[in-house]
């Protein structure tokens, strides 16, 4: 198949346009003018700004994709400058995903696959959520509450975008392995180490990981499959900050995280940190199993979180 990887730099879409090509598909990667000397080898290199329409129309046509894929945020420079990363993310799931949507159709694509996110689900009775969760578009926060409506809106985009371009969208759980956030050079690994990243006390937020070998298997798949709809792509183990947090913290050779007290962890962590560690949910990856046909070849972040 011919397929175009957007976000062909990234930490899942350079290895994603390497995995597509040693399964005989014909990979064009889409990447931005400064970060042409970054893009991955690939059987054609188009440039576009997602943020400029007329770019992407003209990229996403050159490539003339049957299959286009969405893997564009700004979250790498998220330890660096937080309200920038969610802002300028915020912008690349609302008109960015506008942009390709548009593109995909005028350039004749049939199916659109899209990076979400598996930890945006508002609070619930439930440790694991399943797809059918509410997602938290009335968060107390307002950072959080606009970047989940962004969320929210790439999705609505992506599943609606009309029965001659049909739409998945992959929830990533949160990332760890090679050039992610949690890699041993990366900025959680960072923070931690440094003793920067205390467990509020009881520790009871869910988390689930998902190693970027996984993720890019899930998107190979959602890829070559026909089916649509939202899926969860996590490992098979959610579990709360108050154990894999200490767990990583050892396996970094780091300090023991110190607990605080829930209520200062607002002040010392943000609302965004804090509600992960204290209240966030799970989430489940039984339908990605089911109906894609996938399962995650790192069942549990416990062998590989820290590693590497
Ligand atoms: N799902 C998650 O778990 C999650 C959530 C929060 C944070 N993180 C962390 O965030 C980091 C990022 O992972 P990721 O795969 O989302 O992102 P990434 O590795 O930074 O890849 C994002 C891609 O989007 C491209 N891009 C950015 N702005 C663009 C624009 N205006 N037009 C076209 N392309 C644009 C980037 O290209 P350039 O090379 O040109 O910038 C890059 O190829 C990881 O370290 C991860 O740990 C992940």
């Amino acid at each position: 198949m011919r397929v175009l990887v957007t976000g062909a730099t990234g930490v899942i879409g350079h290895p994603l346009v390497g995995a597509l090509r040693a399964r005989g598909h014909e990979v064009s990667a889409l990447v931005r003018q400064g970060s042409r000397a970054r893009a991955p080898e690939a059987d054609q290199v188009v440039v576009a700004d997602a943020l400029d329409r007329e770019a992407v129309l003209s990229a996403v046509s050159e490539a003339r994709p049957e299959v286009v894929v969405h893997q564009m945020t700004a979250l790498r420079s998220m330890h660096d400058d937080p309200p920038g990363a969610f802002a300028l993310t915020r912008r690349l799931r609302t008109e960015g995903t506008a942009h390709l949507v548009e593109a995909a159709r005028a350039a004749g694509a049939r199916r659109l696959v899209a990076q979400s996110i598996a930890f945006a689900a508002a609070p619930a009775s439930v440790p694991v959520v399943d797809e059918d969760a509410p997602l938290y578009v009335d968060a107390p926060d307002p950072g959080w509450a606009s970047t989940v409506q962004a969320v929210a809106e790439l999705e609505r985009l992506v599943l609606g975008s009309g029965p001659d371009l049909a739409g998945v969208v992959l929830r990533y759980g949160s990332l760890y392995g090679p050039r992610t956030a949690y890699a041993r050079n990366g900025g959680t690994a960072q923070a931690v180490l440094a003793g920067r990243f205390p467990l509020p006390r009881d520790g009871a937020g869910i988390m689930s990981f998902l190693h970027v070998e996984d993720a890019v298997g899930a998107t190979v798949a959602a890829i070559e499959s026909d089916v649509t709809g939202v899926f969860h792509v996590t490992d098979d183990d959610p579990a709360p900050a108050a154990q894999w947090l200490p767990h990583y913290a050892r396996t970094l050779a780091g300090p023991s995280p110190r607990t605080i007290p829930a209520e200062l962890a607002p002040r010392m962590l943000g609302w965004y940190m804090t509600h992960q560690l204290t209240a966030a949910h799970g989430a489940s990856n039984d339908r990605a199993r089911t109906a894609l046909g996938w399962k995650p070849q790192r069942p549990s972040w416990r062998d590989g979180l820290g590693k590497e």
